[in-house]
């Protein structure tokens, strides 16, 4: 007899989440057969699970490891799972005892987890944040957080990730000019991410430069590290002195440029969505290459990374078709960049410090004048998975 047989273990409810997942909608009603289960809730929402998937994601301790919290049930050692009984349990947690060929066993899901994910393909398309796009009109409404509530305060490192995450650009004001203060607002994130620059680096005008960044040359808005296969999420630039005449920072939100270029004319935005570009960067240390398309689309076509940085842009490896179309598209592109109702214009003082999705929003620099006074930033990196992560931490209870 079954029964006799059954090894059953009842899991905590606490799905082996650090912050547990909590939902304000209720259970109404549990409907089950072999194959799986069928949740219905207070607001009409249908859930349906299948034994396998539910007894894969089995958060007991033998199927978790009990202080990783990694999975160390592996499904391929087990029969296929068929569902032996099905309830609604007090607290409305839901408990499932699984048959596997001889074995069993028995699973708690909160409602919370449930509710999370057993969602919809729709509710999968929603994003955790609503990107903001812009245009010059953002100058009214720039996101500035003071460097004391970003360091000490919780709504303070809150409100400049959700901007980074909406907007794509946030501005920090009253950092300490002082060199390196930048690694201090990136490690309250978390990992400084480094490249063959460094871990950060100086943007000065020097003799020997080996990049243009580090001259006194304008930069038109481009991408930065261009030549990465995933070039850095989030740029930090941080200004120490500026005291010359030019050197004013412009910005674009490239998804903004893009989905009205795709309005506009599909078909250059499919060129550049389609064909990948080559983009290089070699000095005494080092020569990194990539290739990759200008814009970057997501399976459901939405826009996932502009990747534009002309001095960067290795020789064109396309068949000969493509290389006027391709000269033409990027020249489309490249003009509407230029135009000044996508611009965002800032001059940053000792102080200010600006953060940008790189995958997002262009960064560009009037010329400047050594002569007429010092101009020195410093810049630096930070995934945005750190970020995402940090946001979480933050609104664990
Ligand atoms: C850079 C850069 C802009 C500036 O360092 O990547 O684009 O304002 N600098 O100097
Ligand atoms: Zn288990
Ligand atoms: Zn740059």
């Amino acid at each position: 007899m079954l029964a006799a047989d059954l090894n059953c273990v009842t899991s905590s409810a606490s799905m082996a989440d650090l912050a547990p997942l909590r939902t304000t909608r209720n259970l109404v009603d549990l409907a089950q057969d072999l194959e799986g289960i069928t949740l219905v809730w207070d607001d009409g929402r249908v859930s349906r699970f299948t034994a396998a998937w539910l007894r894969d994601n089995c958060a007991c301790p033998q199927c978790r490891h009990p202080q990783a919290l990694e999975r160390t049930y592996m499904f391929i050692d087990h029969a296929t799972p068929t569902i032996l009984a099905a309830a609604i349990g007090p607290g409305e947690v839901v408990d499932i005892t699984f048959a596997a060929g001889s074995e069993s066993h028995s699973s708690r899901f909160t409602k919370g987890w449930l509710r999370e994910y057993g969602c919809c393909e729709d509710a999968l398309r929603e994003r955790e944040f609503t990107q903001r796009l812009w245009g010059s009109d953002i100058a009214s409404r720039l996101t500035t957080v003071s460097y004391a509530d970003y360091m000490h305060t919780s709504d303070g490192v809150r409100a400049w990730i959700d901007a980074i995450q909406t907007d794509g650009v946030a501005l920090l004001k009253g950092v300490p000019a002082q060199p390196g203060q930048l690694l201090e607002v990136g490690r309250r994130i978390g990992p400084i991410r480094a490249t063959n620059f460094g871990d950060h680096y100086d943007v000065v005008s020097m003799p020997n430069p080996n990049a243009s960044a580090y001259t006194a040359m304008g930069l038109e808005l481009h991408t930065d590290l261009a030549n990465w296969r995933s070039p850095p999420d989030v740029q930090l630039l941080c200004c120490l002195k500026s005291t010359v005449t030019g050197g004013e920072s412009v910005f674009a939100d490239g998804f903004m440029v893009a989905e009205e270029l795709r309005i506009a004319d599909p078909e250059t935005h499919g060129l550049l969505s389609t064909h990948a570009l080559d983009f290089r960067f070699h000095d005494d240390s080092c020569d990194i290459r990539a290739r990759a398309p200008t814009i970057e689309l997501d399976r459901a076509g939405r826009h996932l990374q502009v990747r534009f940085n002309n001095w960067l842009r290795a020789p064109m490896r396309l068949p000969e078709d493509v290389i006027e179309p391709m000269y033409q598209a990027l020249a489309t592109f490249w003009r509407m960049l230029r135009s000044p109702r996508f611009h965002l214009n800032v001059r940053l003082e000792p102080g200010d410090l600006i953060a940008y999705n790189n995958h997002r929003v262009l960064h560009g620099r009037a010329p400047f004048d050594p002569r007429s006074g010092e101009r020195h930033l410093q810049g630096c990196y930070l995934n945005l998975e750190d970020l995402q992560s940090r946001l979480r931490l933050l609104d664990r209870v």
